[in-house]
């Protein structure tokens, strides 16, 4: 392998990328990492260790153990990225609090505990959900970069992965996130444990969920009950949740009489804690972090707990309308009586609990 010569600083840390793997374009999920382990640790429940399971160059868990100080193990299956973790220990100055294993992560995930264990894999988490759901005692940080599977891209892939068919159509970022987190929320339901949604987004073709882990059979009974499908009619884009893992699903359209299409099974419930994104949104300002990381956390925030979003610009199309602004079409659906926001997947939609034919009715 080369040596990269590049020499990278976030925030308090500098790293040599060396021979590991660095990715510039997610700097801004290592920001929002770094906060929500802030807020977690200030506003649900102390954190002491941390697990960078898949560390590369380290960056991720040196920022932890350096700005929040927490007891950070480093861990890459490449023994060249561990050679480059060890070096960028030493020059940061982190001996005191960290410790670097060279292990395949679910070796590593079976034989110890962590307060918080962070998935960052190349493709899929999947195969490391069962082992992440046991280590991990009070908080998941999961991402996914798998996007064409998850979203029904590779319908086959995805079916194999999450075993839930997903579906491709204007909301699959969302759809996406949706089957990871029902993967997610299975596999601690397997330990006894439930999956507490605290912040979940897509941005470009990185899927990240943070959820906290909470004990007992009864909570994880309560979390598996918010998992369903999505029956979606292709024809007018009438869509409608179905709770249950065996439910009846509509197969015919109610608006318009066509055939309905299935996804699922994956999780219906709430994508995120509002008071724990504003307590990010907190921590992202006071650490000056970027400005897309706020923007994306403060949208995050006030996104109305429905499954699926509107593309508003695909709706015009079909109506034959010029669009308007997303505040504005947000602002008629609330004069109509009804709960509309934007969302984080898409600058062009918006989610609401008005459906398809009544969208329809206040655009025209
Ligand atoms: C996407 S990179 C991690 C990026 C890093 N978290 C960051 O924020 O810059 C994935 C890393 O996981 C390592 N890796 C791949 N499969 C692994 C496995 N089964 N167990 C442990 N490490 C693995 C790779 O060597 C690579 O360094
Ligand atoms: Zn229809």
């Amino acid at each position: 392998m080369t040596i990269n010569q590049q020499r990278i600083t976030e925030h308090a840390v500098t790293v040599d990328v060396g021979e590991a793997f660095y990715n510039p374009h997610t700097t801004t999920d290592r920001e929002i990492t770094i906060a929500s382990l802030a807020a977690f640790d200030r506003t649900v429940d102390h954190i002491e260790t941390y697990l960078d399971t898949f560390s590369a160059t380290g960056i991720r868990g040196l920022r932890a153990a350096a700005e929040l100080g927490l007891v950070v193990t480093l861990n890459d299956r490449d023994p060249d990225a561990v050679g480059t973790i060890k070096r960028n220990i030493v020059s940061n100055g982190l001996g005191h609090c960290c410790e670097v294993t060279n292990e395949d992560a679910n070796v590593l995930l079976n034989k110890k505990r962590f307060d918080v264990v962070d998935i960052d894999p190349f493709g899929s988490p999947a195969p490391y959900l069962a082992a992440a759901s046991r280590s991990a005692r009070r908080m998941l940080a999961i991402t996914a970069t798998d996007t064409a599977p998850l979203c029904g891209a590779h319908l086959k892939s995805g079916i194999r992965k999450y075993a839930a068919v997903p579906m491709n159509n204007e909301y699959h970022a969302e759809i996406g996130v949706r089957v990871l987190m029902g993967a997610i929320a299975r596999a601690l339901a397997v330990v006894d444990r439930a999956m507490v949604p605290l912040l979940s987004y897509a941005r470009r073709h990185y899927h990240r969920v943070y959820a906290g882990v909470s004990r007992g059979a009864a909570s994880a009974d309560r979390s598996i009950a918010q998992m369903g499908f999505i029956a979606h009619c292709p024809h007018c884009g009438f869509r409608i949740p179905v709770a249950g893992l065996a439910p009846i699903v509509p197969d015919v359209c109610r608006i318009c009489g066509n055939r309905m299409q299935a996804t699922g099974p994956l999780w219906l419930g709430a994508l995120h804690n509002p008071a724990f994104c504003e307590s990010v949104a907190q921590e992202l300002r006071n650490r000056e972090s970027g400005g897309d990381a706020i923007k994306l956390v403060e949208i995050c925030k006030c996104e109305l707990a429905v499954p699926t979003f509107y593309d508003q610009h695909r709706i015009c199309h079909a109506l034959k309308i010029p669009p308007i602004t997303i505040d504005a079409v947000i602002d008629k659906l609330g004069s109509a009586g009804f709960s509309a926001s934007r969302t984080h997947f898409s600058g062009t939609s918006f989610k609401t609990d008005a459906d398809i034919r009544e969208i329809a009715e206040i655009l025209r």
